[in-house]
């Protein structure tokens, strides 16, 4: 077996592998589709059940100090005036008015360039979002560009929110390569909007959730009310959120209906915050490890001072390599006492704890770990990903594709196939450790074709194990079948005992 390797197109593969295999589908698919808006089929379904499984049971179930919620998607429209995300949940909105293209001006880079010794032309590029390394992506682009259109100016590439008035006219739009049609960038708020009743005015306004978080601030109260938690604690929660987002993009990595799970932590105000973020980041980064991210495909990026709200304390990103470049995956924030603070001046109902010491009642401080299971998704497939060529049974080389996920997520745990189908004893045996092994985790019968077509099937799938119940198993002693390892594709004896001690040990 050769080693591993990525396709030169990851990103397509793993689409290509998503449909085929019934993973992601685009939404609405028979009417076309609508752009930034997926399905998940049965196996990306049992996937993303198994991410936020593993998410809940570790967080809210196996520590003392987590609770759970599950708050609506529609809140009263108040909620999202003190939140600040009626005024400011934007982004700049660029429009091409000949094309009808419409951009975010923060991802779309460009850079003067000189033409000849008199003449000063621009270039533009369009890159995925606005993080360090884009720009450095973009910078390239646009240093390419220069063997066409002339010298690239000594400045570095710039986004177009910081064009100035009269550099707009000189940017070409990158659908029709001619300037003149750009305009000027403008706020466009993310929030869906709906009514709510059956009259369709400014008094039924209301909005789909953009994130889950506001749930805990305004449950706050309740959950301090009606049960036993103590400082520190928090209130997580899985659920959609929806955002308008002006480019949806790489796949489901950025999209307008998405699911997310916050945890908001919440602490003392005189708490060591630094101290508490530190180990919500460690925490993070240890979670993403235990259901199958590779270390070398994460890193940090801690938000520049500068660029925070003015509330916030400090804010990391745990990012991820991603076939695309290095992207967010999990933002963890320390927000203050911003938003308890914003509801109780809101509502007129204080969000305040007793401090039993001092005998003085305080708002809580919050850190706040934020993410989408949906990028989560992304990240496992990727890093799951491969194509390796194979010896088969009869030492023919062949190609393989497999999904290396973690046994703890992986869509279907164990395979069982018998090795003929019409072997009565055999199949019985099979049907049997079948039905005892779906009682409890997710499973695959497989009974026709070649065994080696069936286990690469089960490799594409992402399944573990598959075991093979053959001859020896009802004609020698012992009642063992074939264990076979999707990753090293090496086969051993196990007996059933053995087989759901294995499960046991891997599948928490
Ligand atoms: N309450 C904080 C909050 O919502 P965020 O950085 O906007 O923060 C948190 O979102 C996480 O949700 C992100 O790190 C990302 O994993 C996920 N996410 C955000 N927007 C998304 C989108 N449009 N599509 C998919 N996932 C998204």
């Amino acid at each position: 077996m050769s080693s591993p390797a990525a396709p030169a197109n990851l990103m397509e593969a793993i689409v290509a592998l998503a449909k085929r295999r019934g993973f992601i589908y685009p939404s609405s698919e028979i009417y076309g589709g609508l752009n930034g808006f997926f399905d998940y089929g049965p196996l990306g379904t049992e996937l993303k059940k198994n991410i936020r499984d593993c998410w809940w049971n570790d967080l809210v179930r196996r520590r003392d100090d987590i609770v759970g919620l599950e708050s609506s998607i529609i809140m009263h429209p108040k909620v999202w005036e003190a939140s600040g995300h009626v005024a400011g949940f934007t982004d700049p909105l660029v429009d091409c008015k000949v094309s009808k293209m419409r951009y975010r001006a923060d991802q779309l880079f460009w850079s003067p360039v000189l033409v000849d010794d008199k003449t000063l032309g621009y270039v533009s590029v369009l890159e995925s979002d606005n993080t360090a390394g884009d720009l450095q992506v973009a910078a390239e682009t646009l240093k390419r560009r220069k063997a066409t259109q002339g010298a690239l100016a000594p400045v570095a590439p710039r986004d177009f929110t910081k064009a100035k008035p009269e550099e707009i006219p000189l940017i070409p739009s990158p659908a029709t390569g001619e300037p003149g049609s750009l305009t000027a960038p403008r706020a466009f708020n993310m929030m869906f909007q709906t009514n709510v009743g059956a009259l369709s005015d400014a008094s039924s306004v209301a909005y789909l959730r953009p994130e889950t978080a506001q749930g805990m601030f305004v449950d706050f109260k309740n959950v301090v009310d009606t049960t036993r938690v103590k400082l520190p604690f928090g209130i997580a929660q899985i659920g959609k959120s929806f955002r308008n987002e002006i480019t949806p993009r790489n796949f489901i990595f950025r999209s307008r209906e998405f699911e997310q799970m916050e945890m908001e932590y919440f602490i003392h105000e005189d708490a060591d915050w630094a101290k508490c973020h530190e180990e919500w980041i460690t925490w993070c980064e240890n979670w993403l490890k235990s259901v199958g991210l590779p270390d070398s495909h994460l890193s940090r990026y801690t938000h520049p001072r500068e660029k925070l709200a003015f509330y916030s304390k400090g804010t990391v990103d745990i990012m991820f390599k991603y076939p695309f470049g290095v992207q967010e995956l999990w933002g963890i924030a320390a927000r203050g006492n911003y938003d308890l603070t914003q509801h109780a001046n809101a509502s007129g109902k204080p969000q305040e704890m007793f401090d039993e010491a001092t005998k003085k009642k305080f708002v809580p401080h919050v850190i706040e770990p934020a993410v989408g299971v949906d990028r989560i998704m992304l990240a496992v497939l990727c890093a799951g990903y491969a194509e390796e060529d194979m010896t088969d049974e009869k030492g023919n080389v062949e190609k393989r594709t497999v999904l290396r996920l973690s046994p703890r997520i992986a869509p279907v745990k164990v395979a069982v196939l018998p090795l003929i189908k019409n072997k009565e004893p055999l199949v019985a045996r099979a049907k049997d450790l079948y039905v005892k092994l779906k009682r409890k985790y997710a499973v695959n019968y497989d009974g026709g074709g070649a065994i080696g077509k069936r286990y690469r099937r089960q490799d594409e799938a992402g399944t573990p194990w598959c075991v093979t119940i053959d001859f020896d198993t009802i004609e020698k002693p012992g009642d063992t079948f074939t264990l076979r390892e999707r990753d090293s594709m090496k086969q051993r004896r196990i007996t059933e005992a053995e087989l759901f001690a294995l499960l046991e040990e891997q599948v928490y």
